[in-house]
């Protein structure tokens, strides 16, 4: 475990009623203050991963650590944990500072401090104005922002954030990267971010956890991503790819040969082990 881990899945596996495996033995760090992107097909576990982190969901088997402490049996609403869900969740007919504040309202606050902390957050994301707009006069746009100051509003160590951008327009969206990105540096919160773009990962992210069926293929920075991918997954989900099947026939000192077919490939590898003669 690396020893500033803000948050850690142990061994952690997800087998829902009926058999289905949302998790498998999923092992995975998130350093204090980075961005970190689950990035995945539909029905990889991306979701169920967020929800482990917030206790809504709890493992079958495996631990989450905060700080290494073990919070596993944590309920939602005793981690220093929020969410940002896909489809906002707002109150349809309540005014954005009551949105905003309703987490406040739960904790033990001044009516001062509550509306001086409901203005700061909703500041950060660029609606101060709005404060007694109802939801349903606001955009698509603007909701995700009321979404997001009230998942801010209560200063949490970590913000999951649930395909936050997907129901925005592609312009929109992209406007939406660069704040939440912004908005990251400037608090120093650890976002963890679900999306199935992989534009939007690669552009936004520190780090990206690649998944598939329920297990990580590849953590790495994007740049490392993209150009050394470790499985044949990743190579296939992460830009446009060419995947050769080829045959390793020998060594010239520090060159490798191989055949695809009648075209003959040259490789040189920084690091790993040189496969023996045969398929590779
Ligand atoms: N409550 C549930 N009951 C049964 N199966 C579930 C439940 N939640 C998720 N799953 C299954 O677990 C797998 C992972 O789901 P999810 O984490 O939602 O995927 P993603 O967010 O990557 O699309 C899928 O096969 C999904 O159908
Ligand atoms: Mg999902």
């Amino acid at each position: 475990m690396a020893p500033d881990a803000l948050v850690r899945l142990e061994n952690v596996s997800k087998v829902f009623p009926g058999g289905v495996v949302g998790l498998d033995a999923v092992d995975l760090d998130i350093a204090a203050g980075e961005f970190l992107t689950l990035l995945g097909p539909s029905g990889c576990g991306k979701t169920t991963s967020l929800r482990v982190i917030a206790g809504f969901e709890s493992p079958t088997s495996g631990n989450v650590l905060l700080e290494g402490g073990d919070i596993t049996g944590l309920r939602p609403f005793d981690r220093p944990v929020n969410t940002v869900f896909q489809d906002y969740a707002l109150f349809p007919h309540m005014d954005v500072a009551a949105n905003v504040g309703f987490g406040l309202s739960l904790r033990k606050l001044s009516g001062t401090e509550q509306a001086k902390r409901v203005g700061q957050a909703l500041d950060m994301v660029g609606l101060a104005d709005k404060l007694r707009a109802r939801i349903s006069e606001l955009s698509g746009g603007q909701r995700q922002r009321v979404a997001l100051a009230r998942a801010i509003v209560c200063e949490p160590r970590v913000l999951l954030l649930d395909e936050p951008l997907s129901a925005l327009d592609a312009h929109l969206r992209e406007q939406m990267q660069v704040e939440l990105k912004r908005l990251q540096s400037r608090l120093g919160t650890t976002f963890v971010m679900v999306t199935h773009d992989q534009t939007e990962a690669l552009s936004i992210s520190d780090r990206i956890v690649v998944m598939n069926k329920g297990r990580i293929e590849q953590i790495a920075p994007p740049a490392t991503l993209y150009d050394r991918p470790a499985t044949r997954f990743v190579a296939s989900f992460i830009g446009t790819m060419n995947l050769l099947q080829s045959r390793f026939v020998g060594r010239d000192g520090e060159r490798l040969r191989f055949t695809a077919g009648e075209l003959p490939l040259v490789a040189i590898p920084e690091t790993g082990e040189i496969p023996a003669v045969g398929d590779a």
